[in-house]
Order: C-alpha cells, then sequence, then structure tokens
C-alpha cells in the first residue's frame, strides 16, 4: 500500500475545489485520485503542467506525484471502486433564472453509483442548492439499491489565489450528515489537518448546504454595504479608507471584506447570491438585503465606467484606456464574474479603445472581450493611454514609477478602482487621479 494513511480518495472534478482538495490531502499522506472529464486537464497534470494559477499548487502535485500518491485520470472506473472518501467538486454554473444549475452534480452521481465497492462516503463539495443532497442519495439508490454509501454535504470555503492555505488551515469544516458512519470517517480524514483538527460543524446535510450560501451572502453583504458607504463619503467629503478602518477596528464588525472597489466578481459570490435568492423564492420567502446586494453590486460597473468618463472630462471616444488587472482579484486568473469586463465593455461602448494587461488572466480574458490590444507588462500598456484604470490589485501594481508612466501616458490620469494608492501619492506625480470614496 503506497499511503501512508488507510483512507482512500477521489475527487470528481479537477478544477479550482476538486484539484485543491485533491492535492491537499495527498500532501497530508492519503492516496488521491483526480477524475475530470476534460482530457486535455488531465493530460496537462500528467505532464506536470497547472491548468489553472494558485501559488504553491506545482509543487505539491510535484512532490505527492512523485512519491505515487496523487494520480490524474479522466477514467472514474479507476477511481470510485477503491476510494472511501469521494469528493464531488464539479461546477455548478448560474442557470439563466438565476439558481444553480446542478446537472453535472447529478450526472457525476449517476455515474458513480454502480461502480462503489465496500462503504463509500459521496462527500459534495460543491456549493448546491439545499436538497441537492437528498436528490444526490435518491437518484444514487435508484441506479444501485445494492450499493453501501452515504452523501454527506461538506462545502468548500477555499479563496481563490489562497486556496492551498484556506484548504489546509481552514477556519472551519462544516459536515452535514447524520450518518454516523460517514461522519466517523469525515472526522477521521480531517483529523491531521492539525493537533487537534479544524473546529468542525456536525450538523445536518440541509443545514450544511444552506450554511455556504449564507456565508458567502454574508461576505457579498459587507462589500456592497462598503461600496454604498463609499459613494456616501464621495458626496459628502469623507474617506472610506478611515471610516472602514475605524469600523473594523470593532471586533464585533471586523476588518475583512470591508475594501470598497468596483464590487464583488469571481466564481462564487456573484453566482451564489443569485443562487439564494432562488432558493429563498421556491421557499417562498423573502430576501431583501441579498436582493439589494446584488441590486447594489450589478450597478456598481456602470458607476465605475462613468467614474473613468468623468475623469476624462465627460468622454472616452477616441481615447486610449489602459486596464490594468483583468482578473476578479489578485493571484488568481479566473475572470469569471470580474467587474473588470463590463468595465471595459461600458468604455469600449462610449468609444473608447482599450488596451490590458494582467500578470496571469490575459489568456482567460480572450474568449470573453473583443478589441482589446493585450500587453506584455504595465508600462507597455500605458504607454500613449490617455488614462490607466486600476482595476485589480495585484502586488506589482503597489509600486508603480509614475515619473515614467507620466513619460510615456499621452495624459496624466489614473482611476484607481481598488484605492491601491492615496491620492497624495499620485497627485504628488502631477497625475488627475479618482480612487473610490475619498476626495
Ligand atoms: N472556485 C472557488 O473559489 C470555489 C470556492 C468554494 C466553492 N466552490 C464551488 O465548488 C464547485 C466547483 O467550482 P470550481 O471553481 O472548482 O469549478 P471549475 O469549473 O474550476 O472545475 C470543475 C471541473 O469539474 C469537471 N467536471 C464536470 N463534470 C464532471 C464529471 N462528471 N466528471 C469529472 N469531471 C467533471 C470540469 O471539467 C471542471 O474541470 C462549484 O460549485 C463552486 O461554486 C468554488
Amino acid at each position: 500500500m503506497k499511503s501512508t494513511r488507510d483512507l482512500k480518495i477521489a475527487t470528481i472534478g479537477a478544477g479550482y475545489v476538486g484539484l485543491v482538495t485533491g492535492v491537499c490531502f495527498s500532501d497530508f499522506g492519503y492516496e488521491v485520485i483526480c477524475v475530470d472529464k476534460d482530457a486535455g486537464k488531465i493530460d496537462r497534470l500528467n505532464a506536470g503542467e497547472m491548468p489553472i494559477y494558485e501559488d504553491g499548487l506545482e509543487v505539491l502535485v510535484e512532490r505527492n506525484v512523485k512519491v505515487g500518491r496523487l494520480h490524474f485520470t479522466t477514467d472514474l472506473s479507476k477511481a470510485a471502486p477503491n476510494a472511501d472518501v469521494i469528493f464531488i467538486g464539479v461546477g455548478t454554473p448560474p442557470a439563466k433564472d438565476g439558481s444553480a444549475d446542478i446537472q453535472y452534480v447529478l450526472a457525476a452521481a449517476e455515474e458513480l453509483a454502480s461502480l462503489l465497492e465496500g462503504f463509500t462516503v459521496i462527500a459534495i463539495k460543491s456549493t448546491v442548492p439545499v436538497g441537492t443532497g437528498d436528490k444526490v442519495e435518491a437518484l444514487m439508490r435508484k441506479a444501485a439499491p445494492e450499493a453501501d454509501f452515504a452523501v454527506v454535504s461538506n462545502p468548500e470555503f477555499l479563496r481563490e489565489g489562497a486556496a492551498i492555505a484556506d484548504f489546509t488551515d481552514p477556519d472551519r469544516v462544516i459536515i452535514g450528515t447524520t450518518d454516523e458512519r460517514a461522519r466517523d470517517v469525515m472526522a477521521r480524514l480531517y483529523r491531521p489537518f492539525s493537533a487537534l483538527g479544524p473546529p468542525t460543524v456536525f450538523t445536518d446535510r440541509r443545514t450544511s448546504e444552506l450554511l455556504k450560501y449564507a456565508a458567502n451572502a454574508y461576505l457579498a453583504t459587507k462589500i456592497s454595504f462598503i461600496n454604498e458607504i463609499a459613494d456616501l463619503c464621495e458626496a459628502v467629503g469623507a474617506n472610506v479608507t478611515d471610516v472602514a478602518f475605524g469600523m473594523g477596528l470593532d471586533d464585533r464588525i471586523g476588518s475583512k471584506y470591508l475594501a470598497p472597489g468596483p464590487g464583488f466578481g469571481g466564481s462564487c459570490f456573484p453566482k451564489d447570491t443569485r443562487a439564494l435568492l432562488d432558493i429563498a423564492k421556491s421557499a417562498g420567502v423573502k430576501s431583501r438585503i441579498v436582493e439589494q446586494v446584488v441590486e447594489v453590486n450589478e450597478t456598481r460597473k456602470q458607476s465605475m465606467a462613468d467614474k473613468v468618463l468623468k475623469l476624462c472630462g465627460g468622454s472616452v471616444k477616441g481615447r486610449t484606456i489602459a486596464v490594468l488587472g483583468l482578473a476578479f482579484k489578485p493571484n488568481t486568473d479566473d475572470v469569471r464574474d470580474t467587474p473588470a469586463f463590463p468595465i471595459i465593455k461600458a468604455l469600449q461602448k462610449a468609444g473608447a479603445k482599450i488596451r490590458a494587461f494582467d500578470p496571469e488572466a490575459m489568456e482567460e480574458s480572450k474568449a470573453h472581450l473583443t478589441d482589446v490590444t493585450y500587453c506584455v507588462d504595465a508600462y507597455d500598456c500605458v504607454r500613449g493611454a490617455d488614462v490607466a484604470v486600476l482595476a485589480t490589485e495585484w502586488a506589482q501594481f503597489h509600486n508603480l514609477d509614475f515619473s515614467h508612466m507620466g513619460e510615456i501616458m499621452n495624459a496624466r490620469k489614473i482611476a484607481d478602482l481598488r484605492n491601491i494608492y492615496t491620492p497624495e501619492d499620485v497627485r504628488r506625480h502631477n497625475f488627475d487621479y479618482v480612487s473610490i470614496g475619498r476626495a
């Protein structure tokens, strides 16, 4: 037996969640097989190439593949029979009506059912509407009446860009099951994470499913809240940075997710807030706060484009705009629901020409944007531009050489949509500067 621990793991889906889950468990000594339908992704992983950008991932993959604990395949039948725990980490993208589309979860479960040997825990890591665990269980029982398994909800809270650290040192682990055997297996599985094991909430499956949406909706609420306060700061001549700092010092509030910006994006908050609204609607319950959170976030992108327009004297027709940052946040190449895209599209509609640079997300962006000139670095991007828009707070944008930028730009204007700089920093270099929620 290659594994230094007795539980064997499979993950279905080798995306941000499935891959990080598999890789991190293998690094804790478990034998893991990651399965994905995307043969290109599996080929790249088998060749030692990462299909996503996530700091530290490559080193862990290399280390665990080398000792024979981590494998990648497209063939579920090679993974499922031996596994004690099978994580489902496939996508749950938004359907047209905003609900979470669980077709990939159901398809994976159906495919699994007849392959199981011995007692197996099916742990759903995908973010799924309340009742999905029940549906998965019913579907699997029908497909394989003899199979011995338990379906557990085990939502994932990792943040892209800090996925490895978040996964291996989680604030909490949520395990939704009323099956005693499954509870024991899951508790054993997570125990090596720390001497005492991470703080774990054992609850029922439906509660666990809802908990994930409630947590994401709450974080999204904090972001929309501080964005509205930023607008108010601009209107009354106050400084949102100080407001947020002062608020965050209160333990009851906390400083995280109080950074104003162009609105939340990424693969989770936009879709999960909408899915929560759909869950509430189906249950006949009003979710007025989350409705407003979504609405505030939607209107924010146009108001960011308007900010750039105002900086340019009311028109960007024929102007060249340099957009620094395309990913929805730094340290990831994920551009799903990134605020940069609607802002770029609004500026293009107003007649602007766009140059763009992102350290990791340019390839991913090409399928979503047209008529954009992609650049090799920040300075190449701003060369000849009439305004630079800071759209993602990558570390390399935190120390730009403004003197040099002033020399190579057509006009000295910066719209800092992430408050990377202070107005004093930038105006010292004779730039016109706008940011969020500051005079
Ligand atoms: N990305 C995040 O930061 C994050 C954080 C927490 C939770 N989640 C949730 O986790 C889930 C997965 O998100 P993601 O960002 O990892 O998605 P992703 O799109 O990066 O990866 C999903 C993978 O599943 C594969 N797949 C789909 N059906 C399959 C099947 N039947 N068999 C094998 N592979 C299959 C796809 O090819 C893809 O590679 C979603 O529900 C998401 O909401 C994501």
